[in-house]
């Protein structure tokens, strides 16, 4: 059996900067490039080979792969709801043109595997809100929305029409301390940690009472990489997996920490995201995930508010 060689697509952002570091732990730093089409931050820089890469490129795409002898792609370069809608078209050639190149790519080289994520954006406003179901109407009223859902159908085509074993996970919201969120309308959850911190007072954007999906960065990343390590025939769903650990509003999450740090104090001032945050669903029902691939959470919402306040000072100095 071929060793497994990763490539990293968008590895700056959020998520892509911790993926990295934990392949890299299991694979061995060599065999995990991270790329992006920014400078790497200090974490990435140090941790192993890095190229940059405009994902709309497919030449030099096909050039890195060839290089290191890649055979498995973790596909995270996006633009997110927020910036999206700021930028409908380049979000939807970024987030579109992108996933084609990879899976065309994937297509080409007979690579074995491809990661890549959806979102709970997929869902729109006449989406039941409630433990959304798996398979529902979806509707999404943002272009980064309708990018995901028309990704998820081309990850199914290519599984179905060629046999790519491509694999995806519609995340919730998430939330981490290493880096940054990157222009999502979840981004509250991780700035009110470090407002909380760092002046003791947080204006919100979204409304007190908004309900979202969320999970800690810790659980999305093992979640993402038990999903590519599962057996294929566990895999039933080849569009994109529902996927959970709590959900919450901003009022709750206030309290949370509130309770760690008694002068905290947050004021609300929704703003274009409240629309976007009210289009989406409150909670998601991700019993397909649990049952096929064993999908379990650890963190809730106290354990994640912990963790987030005893790391985010030292992330702060670093
Ligand atoms: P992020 O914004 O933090 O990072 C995205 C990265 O993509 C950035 O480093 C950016 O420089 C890079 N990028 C943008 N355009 C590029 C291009 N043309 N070529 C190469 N790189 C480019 O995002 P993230 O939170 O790490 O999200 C990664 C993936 O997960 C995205 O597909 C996103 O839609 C999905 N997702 C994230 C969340 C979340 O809460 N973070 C939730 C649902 C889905
Ligand atoms: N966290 C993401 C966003 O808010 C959800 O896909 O855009």
């Amino acid at each position: 059996m071929s060793k497994d060689i990763v490539l990293i697509t968008g590895s700056c952002g959020q998520i892509g900067t911790e993926l990295a570091v934990k392949l890299r732990e299991s694979l061995g730093v060599d065999n995990v490039i991270a790329s992006d089409i920014r400078e790497p931050n200090e974490i990435l820089k140090a941790s192993g080979p890095f190229e940059s890469i405009d994902i709309l490129d497919k030449a030099s795409l096909h050039d890195v792969v060839a290089k290191y002898g890649v055979n498995q792609i973790y596909h995270l370069a996006s633009l997110l709801s927020a910036t999206g809608e700021k930028n409908p078209k380049l979000a939807w050639e970024v987030n579109m043109g992108g996933l084609l190149n990879i899976l065309d790519l994937a297509k080409e080289q007979k690579l074995n595997k491809v990661f890549w994520p959806s979102s709970i954006a997929v869902f729109g406003p006449n989406t039941p809100k409630v433990n959304t179901p798996q398979e529902v109407i979806t509707e999404p009223s943002t272009v980064y929305g309708i990018s995901k859902l028309a990704g998820e159908r081309w990850c199914d085509y290519y599984f179905q029409k060629y046999g790519l074993d491509v694999r995806s996970i519609r995340y919730p919201g998430l939330i981490s301390y290493k880096t940054l969120p990157g222009g999502g309308t979840t981004d509250y959850a991780v700035d009110i940690y470090f407002k909380a911190i760092k002046d003791k007072k947080y204006e919100c954007f979204l409304k007190e009472d908004t309900r979202m999906p969320m999970m800690y960065m810790d659980d999305a990343i093992r979640g993402t990489i038990d999903l590519m390590d599962a057996p294929s025939e566990k895999i039933s769903i080849r569009s994109s997996y529902n996927f959970t650990a709590m959900s919450f509003t901003p009022e709750e999450v206030y309290a949370a920490i509130k309770a760690e740090i008694p002068e905290f104090r947050i004021s609300y001032k929704p703003d274009f995201r409240q629309a976007i945050a009210d289009s989406w669903p409150q909670s998601i029902d991700d019993s397909v995930a649990r049952a096929d691939w064993n999908w379990q959470h650890e963190f809730d919402l106290a354990k994640m508010t912990k963790d987030m306040l005893s790391n985010i000072p030292q992330s702060i100095l670093i």
